[in-house]
């Protein structure tokens, strides 16, 4: 059985039941933000006259919501695939029922993501939105990028990237995962990593400009680069972290296999992950504008932290939930930390985590601080 729903601009007919793969065509209500910010993200670029790709595209309504609710000039054409019939079947009857079967900027297709991207390429957008991991798909996309385009990623494997089945994390993404409260930012680093060793392959730089976890998946925006400077630029940026649960320091380390000391406290028994990309997670200006865009107050919260934690570049953030019961105190209200904070440092609280504050305060200042607000 078929129902029509609506989301953003778009009508369109999906498979009645339980959400799993094993629907005939899938759909995930839950994933409406993770589309919000993929048509967000288009419009806070400056890039038009897009060739656009959704390779994964199930019900195809990435696609057509980016038809409807972006401006023309953005668009040259959008490719929506999908490698099952029934959800080839249905993207073309999602057309019809927006008005859009006729649209020259569309093309539906029934063939292998990768094969797709080759045949069809070059592209300024292609959106990876697979079930579980995106490995296997990197390589097509990234050949099928061009200079100056954007790379969207979706991994819903989430227990391999946040530490709870590190053997997974070794295989797929050639990294140790990290399992305590930083395990999402560090499971997003190590993916980031792992989408830019891929693009190696092809000579080509990916930086993220928008990085966010959510939920069961991790998702990151990267813009492509053929300057053989920023590839160096991107490698000299990956490495190992340790975390230090005595005094919360984190350290960018040179090795995981070295028996590692926290840099603050001396502690010979911190954690260390990785390598991960210990670069910036997020260009300012596009997550700023990606709040400005959006008109859903629903998503208004959430893009407005990640617009005030990307304009702070470090690695990890403090936890004052899990600080303050070392400090055996109630944690203090979060705007009040941030407050005190902000009259020395940067500071915000972060998406990552609703007890989590970011921030370029050591972790001895912050300890102090929360020491201070006890009495
Ligand atoms: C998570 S769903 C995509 C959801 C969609 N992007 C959205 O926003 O609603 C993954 C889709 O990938 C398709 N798929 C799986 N393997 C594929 C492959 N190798 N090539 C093309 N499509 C594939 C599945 O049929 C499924 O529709």
């Amino acid at each position: 059985m078929q129902k029509t729903i609506t989301e953003g601009k778009a009508r369109i007919k999906i498979s009645e039941g339980k959400i799993s793969r094993k629907l005939p065509v899938f759909y995930n209500p839950g994933m409406k933000l993770n589309r919000d910010i993929s048509v967000l993200l288009l419009k806070s670029v400056k890039n038009t006259g897009m060739r656009i790709a959704d390779p994964l595209a199930a019900s195809g309504i990435r696609g057509i919501r980016m038809l409807l609710e972006m401006n023309k000039s953005k668009i040259r054409k959008v490719f929506i695939n999908d490698a099952s019939a029934a959800a080839a079947d249905n993207i073309k009857k999602n057309l019809q029922l927006n008005k859009l079967s006729k649209n020259k900027k569309i093309k539906v297709a029934n063939e292998d993501a990768s094969v797709f991207l080759l045949k069809n390429r070059p592209f300024d957008y292609v959106d990876i939105d697979p079930f579980g991991t995106p490995v296997s798909f990197l390589d097509a996309a990234i050949k099928s990028l061009r200079n100056g385009g954007i790379l969207a990623v979706t991994a819903t494997d989430t227990a391999a990237l946040a530490g709870s089945a590190p053997e997974a994390c070794l295989r797929k993404y050639w990294a140790f995962p990290l399992r305590n409260y930083l395990m999402h930012e560090f499971g997003l680093r190590i993916l980031i990593r792992r989408i830019q060793l891929a693009a190696t392959a092809s000579e080509r730089a990916l930086t993220p400009v928008y990085s966010y976890s959510l939920l069961h998946y991790m998702r990151v925006f990267l813009r492509v680069s053929g300057k053989k400077r920023d590839i160096s630029k991107v490698l000299k940026q990956h490495s190992c972290v340790s975390f230090c649960s005595n005094c919360f320091s984190a350290d960018v380390v040179a090795d995981i296999s070295k028996k590692n000391v926290c840099s603050a406290c001396k502690n010979d028994k911190v954690s260390v992950a990785g390598p991960v990309w210990t670069g910036r997670l997020f260009d300012p200006k596009i997550a700023a504008a990606v709040y400005k865009n959006n008109s859903d107050d629903k998503n208004s919260s959430f893009l407005k932290t990640v617009a005030a934690e990307s304009k702070i570049d470090c690695i990890g953030f403090y936890d004052t939930h899990v600080i303050s019961k070392k400090l055996k105190m109630h944690p203090p209200k979060l705007e009040t930390i941030i407050a005190e904070l902000r009259k020395k440092h940067k500071a915000s609280r972060t998406h990552f985590s609703g007890s989590g504050i970011r921030t370029d305060a050591k972790a001895a200042e912050m300890i102090g601080l929360l020491r201070l607000l006890k009495n």
